[in-house]
């Protein structure tokens, strides 16, 4: 038995291996934020190809908090009950549903990368006819659009604030209802949660800004907003950016990264999800191989929190040896997912489990 495939028990939920989906926006709702066949064909497949964890895209806790007008969203009860099935379908194929909690500050109202990913303003629409709006932003003066001209934002106000938390708190309820194990807080990449955490987004001076405290306040109440609904059986992840890649000014590092993830820990999040960058243009990022992989093992010793690796993991033996060297607990793989849906299967075989009773029934014939 390779280590990839020893099962991870997180409270009651018992995780068949140590490899998860990576969450991947897929941009193909209408602007109501259903899921479609698109999303129930995607993490099905994903299932059906042995990961054990799949977990869904960003999913907006509020249609404001959306990139695009086509991403998936979890506001209202129709959410809950359309994802059911996905998440049912999931389930059956021995694989954990897991979905990632977004909120996309001031990178929201955006065209589709393949429209050129650039700020929709509330006046105008996208090239499908779908209405842009205003982005929320702790410090709206506090840094340059990544693409396209400056977004209309606007400066959450404590009510702004108030209702961010209350939409988590409802969407991890609707969570539940839908059926997932494992609710992922996205607070990375640059998005609402991370602008709070980083003194390059976050200019404020009221008590969600200024000290490490302040800043990682907001994230901490969504955090305990989440845990207050999740049931104590179920885990909770965070995903964060473990540095913002910016070290030639005050900006968010690894450091902060480990003492958050204490936090959070003590507030019951289960794992640390930890990936990085997104927030800045001038971001000095580097990138291969494993390349984020120094910043979940910093965080997982310099912390009580286990933690998930994330960034350019494309072969089974390089994900098992990570789990292997003790340089993290849950391997997440993005882009070798969409390029092979049967990653965790062929890992399986390369790695030389019982690779054979792993596929699908209905496949058998194929690898006996
Ligand atoms: C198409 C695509 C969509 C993505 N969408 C999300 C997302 O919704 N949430 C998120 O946290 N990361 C997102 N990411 C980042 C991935 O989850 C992952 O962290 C990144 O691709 C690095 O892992 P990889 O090298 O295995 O692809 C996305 C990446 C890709 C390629």
């Amino acid at each position: 038995m390779s280590d990839l495939f020893s099962p991870l028990s997180l409270r009651d939920c018992e995780i068949p291996n140590r490899i998860a989906v990576s969450p991947m926006c897929q941009y193909s709702c209408d602007p109501d934020g259903l899921p479609t066949e698109w999303h129930r064909v995607h993490l099905g497949s994903r299932a059906v190809g042995g990961a054990g964890i799949v977990m869904t895209e960003a999913t907006a806790v509020s249609p404001e908090g959306r990139i695009t007008p086509h991403d998936l969203g979890i506001w209202s009860d129709e959410h809950a009950e359309a994802l059911r099935p996905i998440t049912e379908f999931v389930r059956e194929q021995g694989s954990v549903p897991a979905i990632q909690l977004a909120h996309a500050g001031h990178k929201a109202s955006k065209t589709r990368p393949w429209d050129g990913n650039v700020p929709i303003a509330p006046d105008e629409i996208d090239p499908d006819g779908a209405d842009g709006w205003e982005v929320l932003s702790p410090s709206p003066d506090a840094y340059p659009p990544f693409s396209g001209d400056r977004p209309a934002m606007r400066k959450a106000t404590q009510d702004d604030i108030e209702g961010v938390i209350e939409a988590y708190r409802d969407a991890a309820e609707r969570s539940l209802e839908a059926g997932f194990e494992i609710a992922e807080v996205h607070a990375a990449h640059g998005y609402l949660l991370h602008e709070f955490l980083s003194p390059v987004t976050n200019r404020r001076e009221d008590d969600y800004g200024g000290s490490f405290e302040d800043r990682t306040r907001l994230l901490r109440e969504v955090v305990r907003a989440v845990r207050d609904v999740w049931p104590e059986g179920k885990p909770v992840f965070v995903r964060i950016s473990g540095t913002d890649w910016l070290e030639d000014r005050d900006s968010w590092d690894v450091d902060q990264s480990v003492r958050l993830a204490d936090d959070l820990a003590e507030l019951g999040v289960d794992l640390i999800d930890v990936s990085s960058g997104g927030l800045h243009p001038e971001q000095d990022a580097p990138g291969g191989p494993n390349f984020q992989v120094p910043l979940a093992e910093a965080v997982r010793q310099g912390s009580d929190a286990a933690v998930g690796a994330v960034g350019g993991i494309t072969e089974p033996e390089q994900a098992d040896a990570l789990v292997r060297n003790d340089r993290t607990d849950l391997v997440l793989v993005g882009r070798e997912f969409l390029r092979d849906p049967y990653f965790g299967l062929r890992a399986a075989e390369d790695l030389e489990t019982d690779a054979p009773e792993e596929w699908p029934i209905q496949y058998r014939r194929a690898v006996r």
